[in-house]
């Protein structure tokens, strides 16, 4: 399994539930308790809270992100194995979870096992993903290095768009899928989150940290040290520029929102 930092989770969170009118399907049953699984530190269980009002509980398995973040109903168990009776929570749902799992199919019939009425999920497409830089070689050395990447993954980094089908084949109705855009930008002033970030491309930190990913994608031991060759040296342009205030960054992540309801609800 995957493991993510509370820095990194707060990080990529930052700015995406700005506009929350498109989860409003998720609420349509007025659900008195809800299940965020895979919750990390609860970026999405806070979301849930303050736009439903309803008992929020947060499962996730690792505690660890669940004890940095600031969540009152948190526990620790997997998402194949949910520790809770059937149909005993009103609506169940994720956020970037699905992607991270090998059988996405057999989470979201567990989801509809507990869930008493709906089900939910909020996954990106990671093939999607676009960037822009003031940094010219930045957009193409992130595009390698993302393809190699997926290419190595176990799981379905593109689930987002996959989401339809999947709640189609449980067999749930009334289902709507939303799709949103989720922008980043690094501009001056920078954070110091930014400033670290532009440090860890000169250190190739990431690009080591998914090394055997990538090999395992199919990508030679050459092209890897090439490829972390080029973005070190795209790091220290991106360094350089932040010196200078001249440094920007535009991400857009592509979000899938799903919502449907059990077949006998
Ligand atoms: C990308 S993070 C998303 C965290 C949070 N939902 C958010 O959007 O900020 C994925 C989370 O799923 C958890 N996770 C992955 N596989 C899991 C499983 N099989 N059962 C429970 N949690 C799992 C990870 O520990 C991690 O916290």
């Amino acid at each position: 399994m995957r493991r993510f930092t509370p820095e990194y989770l707060r990080d990529t969170r930052r700015g995406l539930w700005d506009d929350r009118e498109i989860l409003s399907p998720h609420f349509a049953g007025s659900p008195a308790r809800i299940l965020d699984v895979g919750a990390g530190t609860g970026e999405f269980t806070t979301v849930l809270r303050e736009e439903s009002g309803a008992d929020v509980l947060a499962l996730d398995a690792d505690k660890r992100l669940l004890r940095t973040g600031s969540v009152p109903n948190a526990v620790q168990g997997a998402a194949t194995r949910l520790p809770f009776l059937s149909g005993t929570v009103d609506l169940v749902t994720c956020q970037a979870l699905l992607v991270n799992v090998a059988d996405p199919t057999a989470v979201v019939a567990e989801f509809a096992r507990v869930s008493a009425d709906r089900v939910g999920a909020v996954e990106p497409d990671n093939g999607a993903v676009t960037v822009e830089s003031t940094v010219e070689r930045e957009s193409a050395v992130a595009r390698r290095a993302r393809r190699a990447y997926r290419r190595g993954l176990e799981t379905n980094s593109r689930i987002g768009t996959d989401l339809k089908q999947l709640f189609t084949e449980q067999g749930f109705r009334d289902i709507t899928v939303s799709r949103m855009v989720h922008e980043r930008r690094i501009e001056p002033p920078y954070t110091a989150n930014a400033i670290e970030s532009a440090r860890r491309k000169v250190r190739a930190t990431r690009i080591d940290d998914h090394r055997e990913t990538m090999l395992a994608g199919g990508l030679s031991a050459a092209d890897f040290d090439t490829l972390r060759d080029d973005w070190q040296a795209m790091g220290r342009s991106v360094v350089k520029q932040v010196k200078t205030d001249s440094y920007r960054r535009r991400e857009t992540v592509p979000f899938y929102i799903a919502t449907g309801r059990l077949a006998g609800a």
